[in-house]
């Protein structure tokens, strides 16, 4: 089945549990280092990250949806405001502890916060697309990644920017064929050695 069969929406707040599960499933080799031992919680923390970003981060969510419309296949999340990043830093912090307790959420905390993002008003943001291992290699992320492009365009964003980790070379390979550049790069010895990743690129594409 090619992607064009399958149908690209806005994502409902219902869909928060399933976008979290893509997310954990999509980025395992990221979640693994991050939830130790406590990896069943990390649906839940997502689930509540995915949900805050939606109501104070300035994200809506675009999904595909699978084989039946209570399945989804991928996602991505653009942001095109501000995040109010007090609360968004104080529900997910709670989460955190309270998944994992105080030890284990200070060390997420410190992962989860590369790449380090700052928002620009003239540019949208694109974040965790992911699909489905069963629907990848079938034009998913190049149809969804246009469907954000198109949204920040609605927006007025003259410009899209995205961060992706320099090992990631499929994902690389999708964004350098649909037009990004990368524009800076940053480097963490800690994400290196605990995550396996060193080069956080940032790509920018002009609408
Ligand atoms: C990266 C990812 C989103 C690609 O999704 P996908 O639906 O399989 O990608 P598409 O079918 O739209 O492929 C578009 C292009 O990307 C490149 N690409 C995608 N997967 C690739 C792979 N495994 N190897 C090499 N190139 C790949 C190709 O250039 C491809 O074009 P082609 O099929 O005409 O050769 C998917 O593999 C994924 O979810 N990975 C885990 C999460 C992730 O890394 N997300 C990116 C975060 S920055």
């Amino acid at each position: 089945m090619e992607a064009e069969q399958f149908t690209v929406r806005f994502a409902a707040p219902e869909d928060d549990p399933a976008i979290a599960a893509l997310v954990v499933e999509g980025f395992l080799d990221k979640f693994r280092p991050v939830f130790g031992g406590r990896m069943d919680r990390s649906l839940k923390v997502m689930e509540k990250w995915v949900s805050l970003e939606h109501a104070s981060g300035g994200v809506t969510s675009l999904v595909v949806e699978g084989y039946s419309t209570v399945e989804l296949a991928a996602s991505v999340g653009v942001r095109t405001a501000p995040s109010r990043d007090d609360v968004l830093a104080r529900g997910l912090w709670r989460a955190l502890t309270r998944n994992l307790g105080l030890p284990r959420a200070v060390w997420a905390t410190t992962l989860l916060s590369y790449p380090r993002y700052s928002h620009t008003s003239s540019e949208a943001y694109v974040e965790r697309l992911v699909v489905s291992p069963p629907f990848r290699r079938q034009g998913m992320a190049r149809r969804l990644l246009a469907a954000a492009e198109d949204f920040a365009r609605d927006a007025g964003k003259e410009t899209v920017g995205l961060h992706v980790s320099g090992n990631n070379l499929s994902a690389l390979r999708l964004y350098e064929a649909e037009g990004y550049v990368e524009t800076a790069r940053q480097r963490s010895f800690l994400t290196a050695y605990f995550l396996g990743t060193k080069n956080w690129l940032y790509l920018k594409k002009t609408l």
